[in-house]
């Protein structure tokens, strides 16, 4: 036999986040250099891995009818190695081989560099790998995209919103190094990486557990609280921050967009508000999770802003910069949530007129503090009631805010062909819209686009003559 008919092959299917997303091109990056080669399908696979996630109830479930594929795949073949990692496996951890004795190797989000040393060891014990040890910064990394790239800057979450299950499967927040994080993004750059996407559970929270003796940045410092003033260095200096970052990483020859996700209502500030407003690199458009309108709800929800503050910031946002696109996540059916309660969540929508949301029903997840409020619990028609009321009004204002780029020139980096017309191109816009466009150039390029037409979602147009001439 040859080599190549002998190399072991791996297919890994991704859930959740970009997050997992990300830590899948790692596995991958990881599972090459061990020497094994990609499989278009699981029944072709030698290890079939799964990298969970357990945000809503639907997540598991998807993932739990992928695992029925598995067991089969392994009753016919048993030299098959299923593994499982991620969120879901985190949350559950040893339990899951009590539940399906067909998984061979289970590990945390943080426990990729596990994986290896399971795969390269004799042990044929089932192995579960469950500590929160940081980034694996040393693993190698296998990009599907060759122009786009996410940069993990911090781990885990220190919030402790009462529904979500992120903080018990990502642990503790934990800051990468300043400078690791800017070599990353020189090599992504030298790579041909135009657009970066840094990551994070509470992304703009960055730094605060880091310590520099380096100044801040000049333009940030009208925005410097005094601990993060120079003046006020101590011996152990002072804490880094989000702001600081995105000009960093705007300042690296090539990297042409910064985006980030997520950041907290209560941590998006001035500094960082300004370096959208004055650095051309980072892009108009803000996600921000608004989760509920009604204070009383984000009080029990463990927000820590309340609706005024959540206005006041968008306040601040849409002064500073009045094109920005803002985006948000909403959860309807929050335990207790009354009918006014859900009605100023509406009000909220009305206010801010968000570009886009992104809206959940309310799932109960197993450890988490709302998981308990079962007596308030709502009745299922009454969350899909609200929902179909939430969906149309965020569409209707989607669709507004949509409306204002038809008519305008805009920078659209091209991502591929269209997916509804081959004869067309795909892009998006620095405020994170798509666009549909007759045109010519490739991937990674950015081409002035006049936009023509606008549904909620998508834009369409035509490359500017201009342009095309000059191509
Ligand atoms: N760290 C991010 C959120 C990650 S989870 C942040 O704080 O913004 C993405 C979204 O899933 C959340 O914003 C929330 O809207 C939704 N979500 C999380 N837990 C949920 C639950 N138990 N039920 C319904 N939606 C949930
Ligand atoms: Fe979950 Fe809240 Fe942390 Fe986001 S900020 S990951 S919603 S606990
Ligand atoms: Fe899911 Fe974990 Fe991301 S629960 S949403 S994969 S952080």
């Amino acid at each position: 036999m040859s080599a190549v008919e002998t190399q072991k092959r791996y297919h890994v299917t991704t859930f959740g986040c970009q997050m997992n997303e990300h830590d899948s091109e790692r596995m991958k990056g990881m599972l090459e250099s061990l020497g094994y080669a990609p499989a278009e399908v699981a029944d072709d696979a030698d290890l079939i891995l799964f990298n969970t996630c357990s945000i809503r109830e639907s997540a598991d479930s998807r993932f739990i009818a992928h695992l029925g594929h598995a067991k089969r795949m392994k009753r016919e073949r048993p030299g098959v190695v299923v593994g499982v990692g991620g969120c879901w496996a985190q949350s559950v951890k040893d339990e899951i081989f009590e539940r399906f004795p067909f998984v061979d190797v289970a590990f945390g989000p943080g426990q990729i560099n596990r994986l290896a040393e399971f795969l390269t060891s004799d042990s044929l014990s089932a192995q579960g790998y469950f500590e929160f040890e940081g980034f694996p910064a040393h693993l190698p990394t296998k990009r599907d995209r060759a122009f786009q790239a996410w940069v993990q800057i911090a781990v885990g979450c220190n919030l402790k919103c009462s529904y979500c299950i992120v903080p018990s499967t990502r642990g503790r927040e934990s800051s990468r190094p300043f400078e690791q994080l800017l070599d990353e993004v020189r090599a992504l750059a030298a790579d041909g990486v135009r657009e970066i996407t840094l990551l994070g559970q509470n992304v703009n929270a960055y730094g605060r557990d880091l310590r520099t003796d380096e100044p801040l940045p000049d333009v940030l410092l009208p925005y410097a609280t005094a601990a993060k003033r120079p003046t006020s260095v101590g011996q152990a200096g002072r804490p880094r921050t989000f702001a600081e970052l995105l000009l960093a990483v705007a300042a690296v020859p090539g990297i042409e967009r910064i985006r980030y996700t997520s950041p907290h209502p209560k941590d998006i500030r001035e500094d960082v508000v300004a370096v959208h407003a004055e650095v051309p690199e980072v892009c108009q458009h803000i996600h921000l999770p608004l989760q509920a309108g009604s204070s009383r709800v984000l009080k029990r929800m463990r927000r820590t802003y309340d609706k005024q503050r959540y206005l006041d910031r968008v306040a601040m946002i849409r002064e500073r910069c009045p094109d920005i696109a803002i985006t948000t996540d909403i959860i309807v059916g929050f335990p207790g949530e009354t009918e006014e309660e859900f009605e100023e969540t509406l009000e909220v929508v009305d206010a801010v007129a968000f570009d886009g949301a992104f809206t959940f029903v309310f799932s109960p997840r197993r450890g988490t503090e709302a998981a308990e409020m079962v007596d308030e619990f709502l009745p299922h028609p009454v969350k899909v009631a609200r929902m179909e009321r939430l969906v149309e009004r965020v569409q209707h204002h989607a669709r507004e805010r949509t409306r204002r780029f038809v008519g305008r020139t805009l920078d659209v980096l091209i991502e591929g062909p269209s997916r509804t017309d081959p004869s067309k191109l795909r892009g998006r816009t620095t405020h994170n819209k798509v666009v549909n466009f007759t045109g010519i150039g490739q991937p990674g390029e950015t081409v002035p686009v006049e936009i023509t037409d606008a549904t909620s979602q998508t834009l369409s147009g035509e490359m500017s003559l201009l342009s095309a001439l000059r191509v």
